[in-house]
């Protein structure tokens, strides 16, 4: 099973942004513990700080991924053409935050992108993407 981490802005500085929000662990240390605890996924990672560069990924692998674990940082709240994006491949997207974006400041309490992902897992820090990797073993073949 092959499965995408897509990260957008911001997110390459997981560890040192805002730790009391984001904590003090860098993704890229976290990645290797996400793939030694999932040996039969096929995960890989992508991260960009530009909306386009998002959009031309999904393009690229909505239709060799079998799940896609995006968390689109800030553009959740505003981007139509992610949503689009989103919408435009058949590979299923779930909606990952790390912080509870709905404890957060009004303008984060809207998704842009939701209605075109699967579901969303927020505010569960690095274990959201662990559960969402989960969620789509446990949902393998079946969509
Ligand atoms: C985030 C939440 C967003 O509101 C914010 O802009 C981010 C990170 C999260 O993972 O908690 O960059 O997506």
């Amino acid at each position: 099973m092959k499965l995408l981490i897509l990260h957008g802005p911001n997110l390459n500085l997981l560890g040192l942004r805002q730790p009391d929000i984001y904590g003090i662990r860098r993704f890229e240390d976290y990645l290797p513990e996400l793939k030694n605890a999932f040996p039969e996924v096929e995960l890989e990672y992508f991260q960009s700080n530009h909306e386009g560069v998002l959009i031309d990924q999904l393009h690229q692998i909505g239709w060799e991924m079998q799940g896609i674990l995006f968390n689109a940082g800030a553009y959740t709240h505003t981007s139509l053409a992610l949503a689009d994006a989103i919408s435009a491949i058949p590979a299923p997207v779930l909606e990952i935050h790390i912080s509870n974006v709905q404890a957060r400041e009004p303008i984060r309490h809207h998704s842009m992108i939701a209605s075109a992902c699967v579901g969303s897992i927020t505010g569960l820090g690095f274990d959201s993407y662990r559960l969402g990797i989960q969620y789509f073993i446990w949902n393998q073949g079946t969509r």
